[in-house]
């Protein structure tokens, strides 16, 4: 087995041991994929400057984010589905970010349920809320979370209704997979995935099946997307759910200064400037390059995180220097799982951590702490002049 040096040794990895349906959803954007591709090509032009001389012992990317000590400033995105890349991929990845030392994120479309992660962890984790119509089913969701000892509510506030993504549509996604012969003939290759799957009972959506009031269609993201998600979603609503948890709250899917400066009096601890990794509105800006404003708008009065497009530690730097108190990564922790399952998750986290303290050191910084926007050569017309 060749050595893996890089997020992308995983994902091809991943690309050859998971199922082509799980993968495929993974690395999908929505339409055109405009955004999704944009997400990270715009990191790519920015740079960074190098300075020499500069003393590079004791360095340090540990930080805090939301208040808890982080070993650098990279939280696990929530996942819809990651029970399906990997059998129990919650229970692993909320493994190996525990024992890296940064938060792990449960998302509400889960295969392992808030009890399946709380029952194989010690520290506490986050958990991701969507909201359903059905009032009964959140109230109880959030109890449940509370109970689990989550430590944020990650609400997520763009997917009221799902972007189309052509690839899910036509391979009939769902979970369990259905065994049609296309399916059949994918998983006659993918038998590694397939023998660990056999070894779990967690292979539907456990944080709702048996708690919510019966579904058609469970087993599809779809159908269950658009029967149960409250398209009535406002700021009156996320003001009534911050009452009900009563714990930290993050924002997820802020990419606009005005919606910024919404959560902000609303009264979140956080907000995620995110597309959803361009799984949402095609055609909106890169996560990275809406950030600077964000930041300007609010970066005194709430923490901004950010995610959508993250696939190295040098996106992580380049990220913070624009003022981001710290960061999520989806895929590139998705394909470390579905590759390697836990190990490939610790793998994913290590990979990153090292891009990230090298080139901060290169960078002339020891202390991530110390990252400012002068590390960094951005493009005058990096923020694009839009009208
Ligand atoms: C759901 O969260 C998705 O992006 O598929």
């Amino acid at each position: 087995m060749a050595v893996i040096t890089n997020i992308d040794d995983l994902k091809r990895k991943y690309k050859r041991r998971a199922p082509k349906m799980f993968y495929d959803y993974a690395e999908s954007g929505s339409w055109t994929e405009q955004t999704f591709a944009e997400n990270s090509s715009d990191f790519d032009k920015i740079r960074l400057r190098q300075r020499v001389a500069v003393d590079m012992t004791n360095r340090t990317t540990a930080t805090q984010m939301i208040g808890e000590d982080v070993a650098m400033p990279v939280a696990l995105a929530p996942v819809g589905m990651t029970g399906m890349q990997a059998a129990d991929g919650e229970i692993k990845a909320a493994r190996a970010a525990e024992a890296f030392g940064v938060p792990y994120t449960l998302s509400t479309m889960s295969i392992c349920s808030i009890e399946d992660v709380r029952e194989a962890t010690t520290e506490p984790f986050w958990f991701q809320l969507y909201v359903m119509r059905d009032e009964d089913f959140v109230d109880n969701i959030i109890a449940r979370a509370k109970n689990a000892g989550c430590s944020a509510l990650v609400l997520t506030l763009d997917l009221q209704i799902l972007g189309q993504r052509h690839k899910d549509l036509k391979n009939g996604l769902s979970a369990p997979p259905k065994l049609t012969p296309a399916v059949m003939l994918d998983l006659a290759t993918k038998w590694g995935w397939g023998l660990e799957m056999l070894g779990t009972h967690r292979r539907t959506f456990r944080n709702i099946v048996g708690h919510a009031k019966s579904v058609e269609n469970m087993s599809s993201l779809n159908s269950w997307t658009n029967e149960q998600f409250d398209p009535k979603l406002s700021w009156d609503t996320v003001a009534k759910l911050k009452e009900k948890w009563g714990g930290k709250l993050i924002l997820k899917g802020i990419l606009d200064a005005e919606d910024a400066r919404q959560a902000v009096k609303v009264g979140a601890d956080a907000i995620v400037v995110s597309n959803h990794g361009g799984r949402q509105l095609d055609g909106a800006l890169s996560a990275i390059r809406v950030l600077p404003s964000i930041v300007e708008a609010v970066g005194d009065q709430i923490e901004v995180h950010m995610d959508s497009g993250i696939r190295s530690g040098q996106d992580v730097l380049k990220a913070v220097a624009l003022g981001a108190k710290g960061v999520m990564i989806g895929r590139a922790y998705i394909y470390g799982l579905g590759a390697m399952g836990q190990a490939g998750v610790t793998k994913a986290l290590e990979i990153i951590h090292k891009e990230l303290d090298v080139s901060m050191a290169l960078c002339g910084k020891r202390d991530l702490n110390d990252v400012d926007r002068d590390i960094l050569l951005v493009p005058k017309d990096f923020e694009g002049e839009w009208a």
